[in-house]
């Protein structure tokens, strides 16, 4: 369905969940910018998450509260315009939906107008299950996010593996259930067991997307730039580097000064 370059047949939210019927697995990467976004709809990606990890890949921030509105919607219109067959999923800022109902409805429903993104990712479970409904309700797609929720890593503590325990396991469990009865199409696992997100997945409707979740979910995202290895500081043991960008990227540097400084670029032929 998905991963030929040649099928440019756009994603919906049906095909994911189509993709869940069927056990193709399904591949989602973070973009936040229009060049990168083009060469991840071209390669095939089912999924671009316009994740408000933007707050540390683009702005070099520690977390991803700083992000606003604003910034999102600047970096969502960007990925919408290069993504002509990919999914583009938009992550709501924190402070944005967590303040109540009326107010998250609203801010969805501006991210939507303004940006041509097709779906939204939100953090939590019933704590949020009204604003939820309410957005869905607007006929928007939504994505759900349990287990690490970066926007709460004040609360957590840090960004250490969540649902070890049994109590925090079957919450997580009720809030999955919780947000697949409200008609979530998709939900992000993020740093739990890899066997209770094996039963997340065979308890919901809804397609799963892990990071740092085991191999059992109905697919997988991670951030672009640690995918393609664009940085070698951040390595957990769920991250494997497909690409090695960080020294593609230093080499094609080295060569450039290199011509600059001997004077053999720009050519006669690259002339006018
Ligand atoms: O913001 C983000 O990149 C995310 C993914 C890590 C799931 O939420």
């Amino acid at each position: 369905m998905g991963y030929l370059t040649t099928d440019k047949k756009k994603i919906t939210v049906k095909t994911i969940l189509a993709m869940k019927g069927s056990g193709e697995k399904i591949s989602q990467l973070t973009a936040y910018d229009y060049t990168t976004a083009c060469i991840l709809d071209e390669a095939g990606v089912d999924s671009i998450l316009v994740g408000d990890s933007a707050s540390n890949v683009m702005s070099g921030n520690m977390f991803t509260l700083p992000i606003t509105i604003e910034e999102i919607i600047y970096h969502a219109r960007a990925v919408a315009k290069g993504s002509k067959h990919s999914l583009v999923v938009c992550d709501m800022p924190f402070g944005s939906y967590q303040i109540s109902k009326e107010e998250g409805v609203r801010n969805a429903i501006r991210i939507m107008k303004e940006t041509g993104v097709d779906a939204l990712k939100l953090e939590g479970g019933v704590e949020i299950i009204d604003t939820v409904k309410g957005i869905i309700a607007a006929g928007i797609p939504v994505e759900g996010h349990l287990g690490l929720t970066p926007q709460s890593v004040n609360k957590f503590g840090g960004y250490a593996l969540r649902a070890k325990e049994e109590a925090e396991a079957e919450k997580l469990i009720s809030d999955a259930k919780c947000l697949d009865d409200a008609g979530v199409f998709a939900i992000t696992l993020e740093k739990v067991p890899a066997a209770l997100a094996a039963r997340v997945t065979k308890e919901v409707k809804a397609a799963t997307i892990g990071i740092g979740a085991g191999n059992a979910t109905d697919g997988q995202v991670l951030v672009y730039a640690d995918a393609l290895g664009m940085s070698d500081k951040f390595k957990p043991k769920f991250l494997r580097h497909f690409a090695n960008m960080k020294q593609c990227m230093i080499d094609g540097v080295h060569e450039y000064i290199k011509c600059v400084k001997d004077s053999s670029f720009p050519s006669e032929a690259e002339s006018y």
